[in-house]
């Protein structure tokens, strides 16, 4: 579809930026913090890139001011943040640790005295160790109630003041890579446990959004889902198929539950017969009815190109954390598909697809198949970037990359599809879960690298003072 004129972006758009607790605030035992399943996980040796943590992260937490200084500065309309569950709860139940809590009072109120709409994510992925320790995290049912229960607390402190809640993120990230590529903690490769694991977070996040209706809480509810939507490599019609089945356990298997309440047929067969498929109960069911989203939060980095792969081909192959183009392998399920390198689109230095395209195809899909609200809460380009002498970061390739993707989301609302906002990832510089910290998102570079914390002294990026005109102009001004 080409259009002749582009529709404006709506008058009340969030321009915003996104991060994670464990991967900006450091701090990672201050205050009466309990430990999270990361905290552990990074010890592990040969686990992230240069045996990176975020023990010390970019120190957002004791410099939270000066940063919510700098998105005042750049006009951020929004910003997303998370909330670290071990802060609140050191052991994820019980006592409410009221330093923890108090921090993000403190992060509320400053962004709300510089009018920036905070939105708050209540899980990313840093579970209270805990509750892995005593009954498996998200393998055990128990965890549904003591989810709910800690939302609960964060939904009465912030009632008013907090206005967008995001539920989950990544579910699918965090489940598959914690139980099937063990990248993630709990470090676990297991496709029956995969599966029931990602089952109770289904149940956990419908019956938050339902406690968040029973207690009245002003504002919308939503997860946040890793969108890459689906290519076939060319027509063959079994590669059309492999994609098929991609979309059925990469779309459908996500989005359908969250929003339909139910399991595509295609993926309940498969389970069935593979001996896969979780205990599912008929309350089960009617409580997924009962916590349908608000909007559909899209994480959005790239898309997916895939070909047939036949029962004995190929599983998991390596993935590219070290910033060596061309060294991520072909990586798949056996029997379903595989992806593969889409050769019509440029690749990131991590062999990420730069595709802007595949943005507002995604969100077409979106729009089309569960007409909700969608609100972009990620999107951004990874790359290496370079401190010059004068204190200058030139880094022409983000602007182009956020500028294409900004375009294709006008597209996307010129072609019909309501998108509340968009959320760059990320404003500072921050740790990238296995890649360390020389991947970097931010509009603000973070002067420190895996060896040396330095003093993590801040420098506007050029993009930086783009998005600042991106944002005073609403989307008008992106040269
Ligand atoms: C998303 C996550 O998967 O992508 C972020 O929500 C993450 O936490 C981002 O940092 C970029 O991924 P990566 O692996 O490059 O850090």
């Amino acid at each position: 579809m080409f259009h002749e004129k582009l529709d404006e972006f709506p008058k009340k758009f969030l321009w915003g930026s996104a991060s994670a607790a464990y991967q900006v605030e450091g701090a990672w035992d201050e205050d009466g913090k309990g430990e999270s399943i990361w905290d552990r996980y990074v010890k592990i040796p040969g686990k992230t890139f240069k045996e990176s943590t975020g023990e010390v992260a970019v120190g957002h937490y004791h410099r939270y001011k000066e940063d919510v200084a700098l998105m005042a500065e750049a006009g951020l309309k929004a910003y997303r943040f998370s909330v670290s569950w071990s802060r609140i709860l050191p052991t994820g139940s019980g006592d409410i640790n009221e330093a923890g809590l108090k921090f993000y009072e403190n992060l509320i109120d400053e962004l709300l005295r510089h009018n920036i709409e905070p939105i708050l994510t209540l899980y990313h992925w840093d579970l209270p160790l805990a509750l892995q320790d005593k009954y498996g995290g998200w393998e055990d049912r128990q965890i549904i109630e003591d989810f709910v229960n800690y939302a609960e607390i964060l939904f009465k402190h912030f009632n008013g003041k907090v206005k967008y809640w995001v539920s989950l993120n990544e579910q699918n990230v965090f489940i598959s890579h914690g139980y099937l590529a063990a990248s993630h903690p709990p470090n676990v490769s297991d496709m029956k446990r995969m599966y029931q694991a990602n089952h109770n977070a289904f149940l956990a996040n419908a019956a938050t959004i339902k406690r968040f209706r029973e207690l009245n809480i002003q504002g919308i509810i939503g997860p946040s889902y890793a969108y890459s939507p689906t290519y076939s490599l060319d027509s063959d019609p079994l590669n059309q198929l492999a994609a098929e089945n991609h979309k059925v356990f990469n779309e459908y298997l996500w989005m359908d539950v969250y929003v339909k309440g139910e399991y595509p047929d295609v993926a309940v067969e498969y389970l069935k017969k593979n001996d896969l498929l979780p205990e599912i109960t008929d309350e089960d069911l009617l409580l997924l009815t009962e916590g349908i989203p608000d909007f559909m939060g899209v994480n959005y980095y790239q898309t997916s190109t895939i070909a047939q792969n036949k029962i004995d081909g190929v599983g998991q192959g390596e993935v590219n954390y070290s910033g060596k183009k061309g060294t991520t392998e072909e990586n798949g399920i056996p029997g379903l598909y595989k992806v593969v390198k889409n050769e019509k689109v440029e690749q990131t230095n991590w062999d990420w697809n730069i595709d802007p395209e595949g943005l507002r195809i995604g969100l077409r899909r979106i729009q089309s198949r569960y007409d909700l609200p969608i609100l972009i809460t990620e999107n951004g380009l990874g790359e290496y970037d370079e401190l010059e002498s004068d204190g200058s970061i030139h880094d022409k390739y983000r602007i182009d990359y956020l500028r294409t993707h900004i375009i294709a989301i006008q597209e996307a609302i010129t072609d019909g599809v309501e998108v509340l906002g968009y959320c760059t990832w990320s404003f500072t510089d921050l740790l990238s879960w296995l890649n360390g910290y020389q991947k970097r998102y931010g509009f603000v570079y973070v002067d420190r690298d895996e060896e040396d914390e330095k003093e993590l002294k801040r420098y506007k990026k050029d993009s930086f003072y783009w998005y600042k005109e991106v944002i005073k102009s609403n989307g008008n001004n992106l040269s």
